[in-house]
């Protein structure tokens, strides 16, 4: 099949929408699919451990690997047009943004900035259970790695649930109230989560999303959200998805995040 072919050939189209999350195949055409693919192989990664993000994974999962964040209306490590691949991606999420305004919001009304990074999974690794920052209308992945095999684990899974109580933050979990920190702040639930397996067992149903390849999916805000383990059967194919928030137009990307319950 010709480039030009394979360009003229690929319309993204909604597969699933509910009112958790909105799932869009054949994002991208296969020669910026190959070229995403190039991009990923040469970007620095770094273990989300090494990058500071203590507790946002489980220690088992620290591993995770990460890549630099290219922002959509804002500078992070870079800014569209970045001039590499995964402009590509960026763009084309703008393109369709239509199909999913029902999930995130519309693009230049309720949000115009957003980020975009690579996150790698190997087997045995996964995220723990949590739901996006106030800051943000949504978040959205896509899969950019070649082959994915419906055994292979990976899934985004999906609760159904909404308006889980602000004051249990992106974590369903909050560190315990002491004689000198009495406000019981929310934290990453890494060391203990008894309060987030309480409040998430309530319902303790939804869906899942295959880490299907060229698969875009976007996820409500406040929407509790995990990603299930890769298998030890997917060997060296690792989940490899460019993904990102984003930003709620009211909120400042240019400021420390403001801490969830204030
Ligand atoms: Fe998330």
């Amino acid at each position: 099949m010709s480039k030009s072919k394979d360009k003229a050939s690929v319309t993204p189209k909604v597969t699933a929408q509910n009112e958790f999350f909105t799932v869009i195949d054949d994002l991208l055409p296969a020669d910026v699919r190959a070229r995403l693919w190039n991009y990923l192989q040469i970007q620095p990664l770094n273990s989300v451990g090494a990058l500071g993000m203590q507790g946002h994974w489980l220690l088992e999962d620290s591993g995770v690997l990460r890549g630099p964040t290219v922002g959509w209306g804002h500078t992070w490590d870079a800014q569209y047009p970045s001039g590499a691949p995964i402009d590509n991606v960026m763009k084309a999420l703008v393109d369709c943004s239509n199909l999913f305004a029902d999930t995130v919001g519309r693009y230049d009304v309720d949000w115009k900035i957003f980020s975009a990074m690579p996150t790698l999974y190997q087997p045995g690794q996964g995220l723990v259970w949590h739901r996006d920052s106030e800051d943000n209308t949504g978040s959205w992945a896509y899969y950019a790695h070649d082959r994915w095999n419906i055994e292979w684990g990976g899934e985004l899974l999906l609760a159904h649930a909404h308006d889980l109580p602000r004051e249990y933050g992106v974590y369903f979990h909050r560190l315990s109230a002491t004689s000198d920190r009495p406000e019981s702040l929310p934290w990453q639930a890494h060391l203990d989560n008894e309060d987030a397996n309480r409040l998430l067992l309530e319902g303790g149903f939804g869906s899942y999303v295959a880490a299907k390849p060229n698969r875009l999916v976007l996820i409500k805000g406040g929407t509790p959200h995990a990603i299930a383990k890769v298998r030890p059967a997917a060997g060296r194919h690792l989940r490899a998805s460019i993904g990102g928030f984003f930003k709620k137009t009211a909120v400042r990307v240019d400021l420390p995040p403001v801490p969830w319950t204030r």
